[in-house]
């Protein structure tokens, strides 16, 4: 069994990400939009804010009042979109209540869509042309890709069919070669489904939502949750403890796939910047 160590790939990719920001004259800029208060946002923003300093991208961050309008906000992101120092543009989900964040999206042009939530890109994705891919399902592959762990052939189980994480996540492990399956809250059995996975991914949001009788013996598990646990403890979706020595490989919560999302923001904002 090997424990993946997500912050040290994410410390890898940074550092070459870093030499290639440093060797280019013209430096990437990324807008980063909050709106309101929400502490979760506002701890991921910093965190944003903070990788793009430590990499030599230029960050234009925008804290909106709770109080912003629709129209303000569409007027901010239409401004964004036209402005040659700006390669991507980062609208931090969920947006308060009173603002629809579909409506809102439409106004980050598509070559500037860095969370690659757009239709466009969703699109390209689903034809295996992708170009900005999710930030959390990337950073899983990247995850896999530097482990050595080929998906071709392989079966693979995602568990949750979000727009942000699980259907990505599905499409790129079938571009990949994998034989996919998506199970969600409807899906009967749900246990034995994933006690046939060669690779399981788990995107649920439950602390031991994961436990050892659904993982198969010699698995690769890949937690995405990011739970608190009984005591407020960070965890993920996977009972880490009592599943750990049946797997191949496994991720763990925090320092697993955690580390790789901010990171493949700062590598979507670079392809952004590298294809203007
Ligand atoms: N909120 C939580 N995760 C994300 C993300 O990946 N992108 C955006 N825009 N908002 C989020």
């Amino acid at each position: 069994m090997k424990i993946i160590d997500g912050k040290a790939i994410a410390a890898e990719l940074r550092a070459d990400l870093k030499k290639k920001i440093e060797q280019s004259e013209e430096k990437p800029g990324l807008a980063v939009i909050i709106v309101g208060e929400d502490p979760a946002s506002q701890i991921y923003v910093r965190n944003k804010i903070k990788a793009c300093g430590d990499l030599g991208i230029r960050s234009y961050a925008y804290a909106l009042p709770e109080t912003t309008s629709q129209e303000e906000l569409e007027t901010l992101l239409d401004k964004l979109g036209k402005d040659r120092d700006v390669d991507g543009i980062l609208l931090q989900l969920p947006l308060p209540k009173h603002l629809d964040s579909e409506a809102a999206s439409k106004h980050i042009p598509f070559e500037k869509d860095v969370d690659g939530f757009s239709a466009e890109n969703l699109g390209l994705l689903m034809q295996h042309k992708e170009e900005v891919v999710a930030c959390t399902p990337l950073g899983v592959m990247k995850m896999l890709e530097r482990e050595g762990i080929d998906p071709t052939g392989k079966r693979a189980v995602v568990i949750g069919r979000s727009e942000t994480v699980g259907k990505p996540m599905a499409m790129l492990l079938l571009n990949a070669n994998a034989t996919v399956t998506v199970c969600h809250s409807k899906t009967p059995d749900l246990a034995s489904v994933c006690a046939s996975a060669d690779i399981l991914v788990s995107a649920v949001g439950k602390a031991k939502f994961v436990t050892a009788d659904m993982v198969k013996e010699g698995a690769v598990v890949i937690d995405v949750g990011m739970n608190r646990d009984e005591n407020g403890k960070l965890c993920g979706d996977v009972d880490f403890e009592n599943v750990k020595d049946k797997t191949s490989y496994i991720t763990p919560v925090p320092g697993g796939v955690g580390p790789m999302t901010i990171t493949m923001l700062m590598y979507n904002t670079y392809i952004r910047f590298k294809s203007k």
